[in-house]
């Protein structure tokens, strides 16, 4: 089996109901898996649920449930959000999973036979809410340690802890000579900077048992479990394990669960996309790790910015959410799927405003494309039966030019800049419209062939829209492509070219693709 483009998502803490940070995150994914796949690449996209540590625990005691019952609940409705979404993934991971257990387990054992863990003990001050302990550097001017750790305790703790220290060197070393490893360059630079100015110590990765019992055993010490982030991160190879992946199984020396081994080839993951908090896990303990194990790195780690409401941080307390089920549910998925990728770039920060989504609903999905495709196609129903007309090639420039400019920018993740190609063409397209006056040429019989011409044009960009927004909003390209009576492209923008349509082809019935909202 030759190997598949791997694509993973960060997975989500159950301790809460998705919001729209985890919808973006798993959007983004969503659309680059679907290009891919469009360019004829096999695409293995994965995401899933975080379900162990304090956080969790805390919350399902909060909820006077048990942990596991608890978890069992919760992930279900993860994992019916990532249906609500439409996301094309191959799996999603529970970390509760025994195929989890077990390669996390396996990791533990051959860092432990290869002297990489160590038991030792450490007196200091720990951050329930954060799970870590803290030092000095984390205490304000004042002294006292930032509110944002709640709760700080002082333990004394035996522990087991994983040599980083001395693995700065080659890190920053692979960083700097693979410049695309970390992206955008303005977040290699800040992990750049973290390694040249602090020196690395090594990672606690367990929790005495006695303390948090909601994580994974140690399989050479009954008393503790793995830290929670240790145990999340080897998600990402617990899956090609499972479905058979030779690179990660020889590494970890154990046999395939669900399929044969060697039948899937994923490892190492092409796109690993995370929000900018989770950085220092992702880019420095995550290499680390895999280096240890005799892996190879992820080839991408693709770092998006945090979406704020009305300019606040979102906060479950305050209310000040966006709750992405709603919003699908007012005003469908494809136009929540638009708005996050055309409002937030991949890198910056973003800021949600109920009115920046209607207007981009009112203007660039019911204005641009919908009306536009709306038009062209009542147009070719009045004027022709709805029967397409031989070829002409008015747009074909504009067309091909876009098409170029999408793939491009797709090839590159930078898929806001994908969008607003395809809207320059739709601009374009219903500038056509009022230039030409089909409407006007309707009137007079000697320009008949004119304006056949004209709706061949306007039929050939509606196909071609259709093909270039699938990643983007999939179920308004299977509506377009329905009304057009075309078999959608299988091929995205691959092959994707001014074409002949077949002869006497009638379109069929129009359906609205974004209806006004009344408000
Ligand atoms: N469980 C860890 C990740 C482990 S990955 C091995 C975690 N979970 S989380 O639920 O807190 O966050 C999941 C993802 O959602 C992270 O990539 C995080 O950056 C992203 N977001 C959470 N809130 C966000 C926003 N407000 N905006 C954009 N993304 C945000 O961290």
């Amino acid at each position: 089996m030759s190997k598949q483009f791997y694509i993973t998502t960060a997975i989500d803490y159950i301790n809460g109901r998705p919001h729209l940070g985890h919808a973006y995150e798993k959007i983004i994914t969503d659309v680059i898996a679907r290009a891919k796949e469009s360019e004829g690449e096999s695409v293995f996209y994965l995401t899933g649920t975080d379900e162990h540590g304090q956080k969790v625990n805390q919350a399902a005691q909060d909820d006077g449930k048990s942990t596991s019952e608890f978890c069992d609940l919760l992930a279900e409705e993860w994992r019916e959000f990532s249906k609500i979404l439409k996301l094309c993934n191959n799996d999603f991971i529970r970390t509760t999973e025994p195929r989890h257990t077990r390669t996390v387990q396996a990791v533990l054992n051959r860092l432990k036979e290869a002297n990489e863990l160590y038991k030792d003990s450490y007196h200091g001050f720990y951050s329930t809410k954060e799970e870590t302990f803290l030092t000095d550097r984390d205490r304000g001017p004042d002294g006292e340690f930032d509110p944002m750790y709640g709760e700080v305790v002082e333990l004394i703790e035996e522990n087991y802890y994983f040599r980083l220290a001395d693995q700065q060197d080659w890190l920053i070393e692979h960083i700097e000579s693979n410049p695309d490893f970390i992206t955008p360059s303005y977040r290699k630079n800040e992990v750049l900077g973290f390694l040249k100015n602090n020196k690395l110590e090594d990672l606690c990765i367990t929790r005495p048992a006695e303390r948090l019992n909601w994580g994974i055993p140690l399989p050479f010490d009954k008393d503790y479990v793995t830290y929670v982030w240790f145990d999340a991160l080897i998600n990402y190879i617990t899956v090609p394990a499972a479905h058979g992946d030779a690179t990660v199984l020889d590494a970890l020396q154990i046999d395939p669960l669900e399929s044969e081994r060697g039948k899937t080839s994923l490892w190492p993951a092409d796109v690993q996309v995370i929000g900018k908090d989770i950085i220092k896990f992702h880019a420095v303990f995550w290499p680390i790790m895999l280096k240890k194990l005799g892996l190879p790195l992820p080839k991408k780690i693709l770092v998006h910015g945090w979406w704020q409401k009305d300019g606040q941080k979102m906060s479950k307390t305050t209310g000040n959410v966006v709750d992405p089920i709603q919003v699908i549910k007012d005003s469908g998925l494809d136009a929540f799927r638009y708005y996050v990728t055309r409002e937030l770039d991949i890198g910056p920060d973003g800021n949600w405003t109920d009115a920046g989504f209607d207007a981009r609903y009112q203007a660039e999905l019911a204005n641009g494309l919908g009306n536009l495709v709306n038009r062209s196609l009542s147009m070719l129903n009045r004027y022709r039966k709805g029967i397409v007309p031989p070829r002409s090639e008015d747009l074909k420039e504009d067309a091909e030019n876009c098409i170029k400019a999408v793939r491009n920018a797709l090839t590159e993740y930078r898929l806001q800049e994908g969008l607003k190609h395809i809207w320059k063409l739709i601009d374009r397209t219903n500038q056509y419209v009022d230039q030409t006056a089909p409407f006007t040429l309707a009137k007079d019989p000697d320009k008949a062939e004119r304006l056949g011409e004209t709706l061949f044009n306007l039929v050939e960009i509606c196909r071609i829209l259709g093909a270039m927004v699938e990643p983007f909003i999939p179920e308004t390209s299977s509506k377009i492509y329905r009304q057009l009576n075309r078999e959608k492209s299988t091929s995205g923008t691959k092959n994707l070219a001014w074409s002949d349509w077949p002869e006497a082809h009638q379109i069929s019935k129009q359906e609205p693709l974004f209806p006004r909202k009344d408000k």
